[in-house]
């Protein structure tokens, strides 16, 4: 295995080297897959349009790299490890061989529907073993996966699939959450009222509980699984055909269909799975992540199968049947490498020590965090905890557009800093830029952070909307992919992500974007108009504030109750906001913009630093929601 940095010696000289020698580095990377055609040219690129294209003229299929590649070596290693909702149910294994067969097998039901190479399928789907099964079966016949979210609500579910035009959707009766069941198929059917595309449904049984079939729509997985064979040959797909896209909110307007392509995102998962978890053979490995979001993409499915990995996936929640459920999980299947999100890692530590006691923890040699900046408090109980002090945290940044991590520690390599992502990985040329676009060299400062080289797993566009992925992200500063974010670097260049500079929020590691939010309170009759914003929250990093200026005379009781259940409609429960306040009117500019940043640090309890207020039109608004909060 190439590039896998085992010493700082190491780091220093591989990156070194895949800055020089970008293409040469990936190339040697690449080389170590399936390949149905080499390629003739490893990057063409330029981020003014964009245009980037990786391993052009190679074909392959990403599955073959999955699956089909281990089965001589390890076709008998369990590749997944189903862990079911209630611990008391029996779990499932699936081995290489077994996980080819099924993936294979749902492939030509398909096919037997008349999904083609590069037709969209959405999955709206439980955490179960046919979820990742259906990932892999699109992939296997060059059909492009779109996956919800199972926590979004039908509205949200029907923009998805009419943005991406899907034939054919996949979800289950229901899914199981905790204690709770959720009729997932009675949510589809919703959506699927105002989803003309769509000509089938496939229906996995996992809850048996009563939903309506429609004849000649909707048919059962079990049924249409039992109908074919399990032998399906891979599609050739070429480089940069089209693997998935994935919905994530941006800062205005309806959330984007993030493109990912076949042979870059390949590379780039395998590689980065392999360097930050330091996979060795027979290791355990385990995200408890949602396949709904990038991370479940990345590093429950493709990076670990394509490394020949044994990945945990789990149906349930960190908080049922009690507060231990991930140490007990960690314990049973002696998990050697976790990774999680802050805000479950700060959930279970308000918990208390005694749902941690009864587990044996000894197996895990590195403890991940994704998704949301981990504060010191979370780290060092994660680090002293769970990791008893001997497992190197892995804090890794990245974005469901870079595809794969970017920054984050190599374990046992690079330094270790509470709250700091640290180093870039091999390959990786992030940046600091000023306000005006003017990069900043020194250490120890702040800054917009950018990335001036592209990497193989990088966006390649919104779907059916190049225009957009231009302007959101390559237009801000000439040459570079802007993340959105804001970013320390301290004096011996470490990464600290400071969190969004835009109108995006993270609440508990959930991505939402401000003007989601607004539009959905906006359909309210009652409201006029509404701002909303992120606030610092315990548990879930940002808490969601609304501000709402209603018309009528409404009881604020009631106005609370129908607001987030309007939201809870248009979005999902993630969006519900936890605080509301009704005000007379929103801080505005003299040109009409609403001040955001002002109700920002009203939330946050830094009334008494509102900066420069010489814009502001109406002064007693801002006194006015001051005292409310
Ligand atoms: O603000 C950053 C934050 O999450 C955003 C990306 O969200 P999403 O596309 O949903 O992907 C999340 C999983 C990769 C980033 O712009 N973020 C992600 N990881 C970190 C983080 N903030 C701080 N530290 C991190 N490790």
């Amino acid at each position: 295995m190439k590039h896998i940095v085992k010493s700082w010696d190491d780091y220093q000289k591989i990156y070194q080297y895949s800055v020089e020698q970008p293409q040469a580095f990936w190339a040697d990377i690449a080389s170590e897959f399936q390949w149905k055609k080499s390629w003739d040219k490893v990057l063409e690129w330029n981020f003014s349009e964009p245009n980037v294209k990786w391993f052009q003229g190679g074909q392959l299929n990403i599955t073959e790299n999955c699956l089909d590649r281990h089965l001589e070596s390890r076709g008998d290693q369990v590749a997944i490890i189903w862990e079911p909702n209630d611990p008391k149910d029996q779990e499932i294994k699936l081995t290489y061989k077994e996980l080819h067969q099924k993936v294979s097998q749902f492939a030509n039901v398909l096919k037997k529907q008349g999904v083609q190479k590069g037709d969209r399928v959405c999955l709206y789907m439980p955490m179960i073993p046919e979820l990742a099964i259906a990932v892999l079966a699109c992939a296997r016949i060059g059909a492009v996966h779109s996956v919800v979210f199972a926590g979004f609500s039908a509205n949200a579910l029907a923009d998805r699939i009419n943005d991406a035009e899907a034939k054919l959707v996949i979800t289950a009766d229901g899914s199981f959450r905790g204690a709770k069941t959720i009729a997932l198929k009675d949510i589809t059917d919703d959506a699927l009222s105002h989803t003309p595309c769509v000509e089938t449904v496939i229906v996995v049984e996992r809850t048996k509980q009563v939903c309506q079939m429609q004849e000649g729509r909707d048919y059962w997985w079990h049924e249409e699984v039992a109908s074919v064979d399990a032998d399906c040959p891979a599609e050739t797909m070429d480089s940069e055909d089209m693997l998935f896209i994935l919905y994530t909110s941006g800062s205005t307007g309806k959330p984007k269909g993030v493109v990912h392509t076949t042979a870059g995102y390949m590379v780039y998962t395998y590689y980065t799975f392999m360097n930050v978890f330091q996979y060795q053979e027979g290791d355990v490995y385990w995200c408890s992540a949602d396949i709904g979001w990038i991370t479940g993409h990345s590093y429950i499915i493709y990076g670990p199968l394509l490394a020949g990995a044994t990945t945990v996936m789990s149906e349930g929640i960190p908080t049922w049947p009690d507060a231990g459920r991930y140490w007990a999980t960690c314990d049973k299947y002696k998990v050697n490498q976790f990774y999680t999100a802050p805000t479950a890692i700060r959930a279970l530590m308000a918990k208390g020590l005694e749902y941690v006691a009864p587990y044996r923890l000894d197996a895990l040699k590195v403890i991940g965090s994704v998704g949301e900046p981990i504060n010191e408090e979370a780290w060092e109980w994660y680090h002293k905890y769970i990791g008893k002090s001997q497992c190197p945290i892995v804090d890794t940044w990245w974005q469901t557009e870079t595809g794969g991590m970017m920054i984050s520690p190599i374990p046992n390599v690079t330094p270790l800093k509470p709250t700091f992502a640290t180093l870039p990985l091999p390959g990786i040329q992030p940046c600091l830029v000023t306000q005006e676009g003017k990069e900043i060299e020194e250490n120890g400062v702040e800054g917009l952070l950018c990335v001036k080289y592209p990497w193989p797993s990088m966006i390649r566009t919104t779907y059916g909307n190049h225009e957009r992925c231009k302007q959101v992200y390559f237009s801000m500063f000439e040459g570079k992919y802007f993340t959105g974010d804001g970013c320390r670097r301290d004096e011996d260049g470490l990464y600290r992500i400071i969190g969004r500079v835009d109108d995006v929020i993270n609440v508990s590691g959930h991505r939402l974007g401000t003007a989601e939010v607004e539009n959905a309170i906006n359909e309210h009759d009652a409201v006029v108009e509404s701002a909303v914003i992120g606030y610092p929250h315990e548990i879930k990093g940002q808490g969601i504030f609304a501000f709402v200026i209603v018309n009528d005379e409404i009881s604020e009781q009631k106005l609370q109750k129908e607001l987030k259940e309007l939201v809870v409609k248009e979005i999902g429960p993630i969006a519900k906001p936890d605080r509301l306040a009704i005000v007379s009117g929103l801080p505005k500019t003299r040109s009409g913009k609403i001040m955001r940043r002002i109700l920002r640090k009203i939330a946050s309890g830094e009334a008494d630093q509102l900066g420069d207020l010489s814009t502001l039109l109406d002064p007693s608004i801002v006194e006015e929601i001051k005292s409310l909060v």
